[in-house]
């Protein structure tokens, strides 16, 4: 199974880049790819005529998303029509392969994250013994570097932290920061996806995504650097089966 894992778009913003958009569409259109995880911030300021605009490009995609909203896209009452267009804010999807728990880490109209406390059993239950699990989710779980003062981590990411390791999830995956960035703890990778059409990168950073490939427990994620093609492994492992409870 292929996932491809984008996130920040940011259409409305004067950030946003046109053919970059393009360009991603058509790579993702023509890569074999089964799912897109977009891992929010659709919008800028979640208002209805920017939805709008983020619906116009996501049908340009051919494969199936799987959409958590960002800080951006709950503000303004945005998070009701986030709703209203895609269902839910805490979506769940589940083959033979995969096992894949979206979170709503937004708040309206405050850009901190939190994930909180009634959500942990959710999460625990939903782990999948035989499946690589992973969750989605838009802030950091981990500071990610050269990002500057840390600020927007989830307010509960100390537990959320011990949660996803206790419960052994392969991936996690979020955005926010801009900056593509992955750190291994324990058996589990938590990923942070770049921006992937807009101009608001750090420094000489560059627009991204990530290609996620699961074959038999193998998983391997690709960054990929939209301007240039290039391909960086950031990780290859075969998943330990999760011993019986
Ligand atoms: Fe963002
Ligand atoms: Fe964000």
């Amino acid at each position: 199974m292929r996932i491809a894992h984008i996130s920040d778009l940011h259409v409305s913003s004067g950030y946003f880049v046109p053919e970059w958009a393009d360009r991603l569409i058509d790579e993702i259109n023509n890569g074999k790819v089964d799912l897109i995880v977009i891992t929010g911030d659709l919008t800028m300021d979640g208002h209805l005529h920017e939805y709008e605009m983020a619906v116009e490009l996501l049908d340009r995609f051919g494969p199936t998303r799987f959409i958590v909203p960002g800080n951006h896209d709950s503000m303004n009452g945005g998070y009701e029509v986030f709703e209203e267009l895609f269902g839910t804010r805490k979506p769940f999807f589940e083959n033979d392969e995969v096992a894949i728990i979206g979170m709503d880490s937004s708040e309206p109209d405050i850009h901190d994250g939190k994930i909180g406390r009634h959500n942990y059993p959710i999460i625990r239950e939903k782990v999948s013994k035989d499946k690589v699990t992973i969750m989605a989710l838009h802030h950091h779980v981990i500071p990610v570097p050269k990002t500057g003062r840390e600020w927007n981590i989830l307010s509960d990411s100390g537990d959320v932290l011990s949660l996803c390791v206790d419960i052994k999830l392969d991936l996690v995956l979020s955005g926010h920061r801009h900056l593509p960035w992955v750190w291994e703890l324990q058996d589990t990778y938590f990923v942070t996806a770049g921006t992937a059409c807009t101009r608001r990168l750090k420094g000489r950073s560059y627009p991204s995504y990530n290609m996620i490939d699961i074959n038999d427990g193998m998983i391997r994620l690709d960054q990929i650097n939209l301007l240039t093609g290039e391909k960086k492994r950031m990780m290859d492992k075969l998943r330990n089966p999760l011993p019986d409870q």
